[in-house]
């Protein structure tokens, strides 16, 4: 089995609030995703903004942070083989719009900015994210 991977997940605000966590959380699991991690929490306008620093200098970066602290996210680290692109193939595409039936935005949403879900793009974001979010006791393997 290839190498275990480890990826930081939020349920954004949006699909907080449409009550679609149970849903989400369900697709990981029934694909054989570990939750190593899960936690509801208000983002501070600080989090959010380190969150996605490396968008800083991108038109929608104020509107963007706006949205993920407007509300209660559901964070979660997941865990299997190669979990960053296992996760972000379930989710779709950054624009739902342009996201097949089946993922999570192409079945949940139309918004490219409220588009339900985070994932880590890649290890070097997960390395990233993962410490910004969750302390290192909060991770159960
Ligand atoms: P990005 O990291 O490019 O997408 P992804 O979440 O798929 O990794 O962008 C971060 C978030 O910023 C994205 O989920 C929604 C928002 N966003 C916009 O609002 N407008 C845009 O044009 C883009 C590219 C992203
Ligand atoms: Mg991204």
């Amino acid at each position: 089995m290839a190498d275990t991977q480890r990826t930081l997940i939020f349920i954004k605000p949006d699909g907080v609030r449409r009550n679609l966590t149970g849903e989400i959380i369900q697709r990981f699991e029934r694909r054989g995703i570990r939750v190593v991690g899960l936690k509801k929490i208000h983002p501070s306008r600080e989090l959010a903004e380190q969150h996605y620093s490396v968008h800083r200098e991108r038109p929608f970066f104020s509107s963007v942070v706006e949205f993920i602290t407007s509300g209660p996210v559901v964070a979660m680290v997941l865990e299997c083989p190669n979990a960053i692109e296992v996760t972000r193939g379930m989710m779709g595409a950054t624009n739902p719009a342009q996201s097949p039936p089946g993922t999570i935005r192409g079945d949940f949403g139309l918004d490219i900015e409220q588009n339900i879900i985070h994932g880590s793009s890649d290890p070097e974001a997960a390395a990233y994210e993962i410490p910004l979010w969750f302390k290192p006791d909060e991770l159960v393997g």
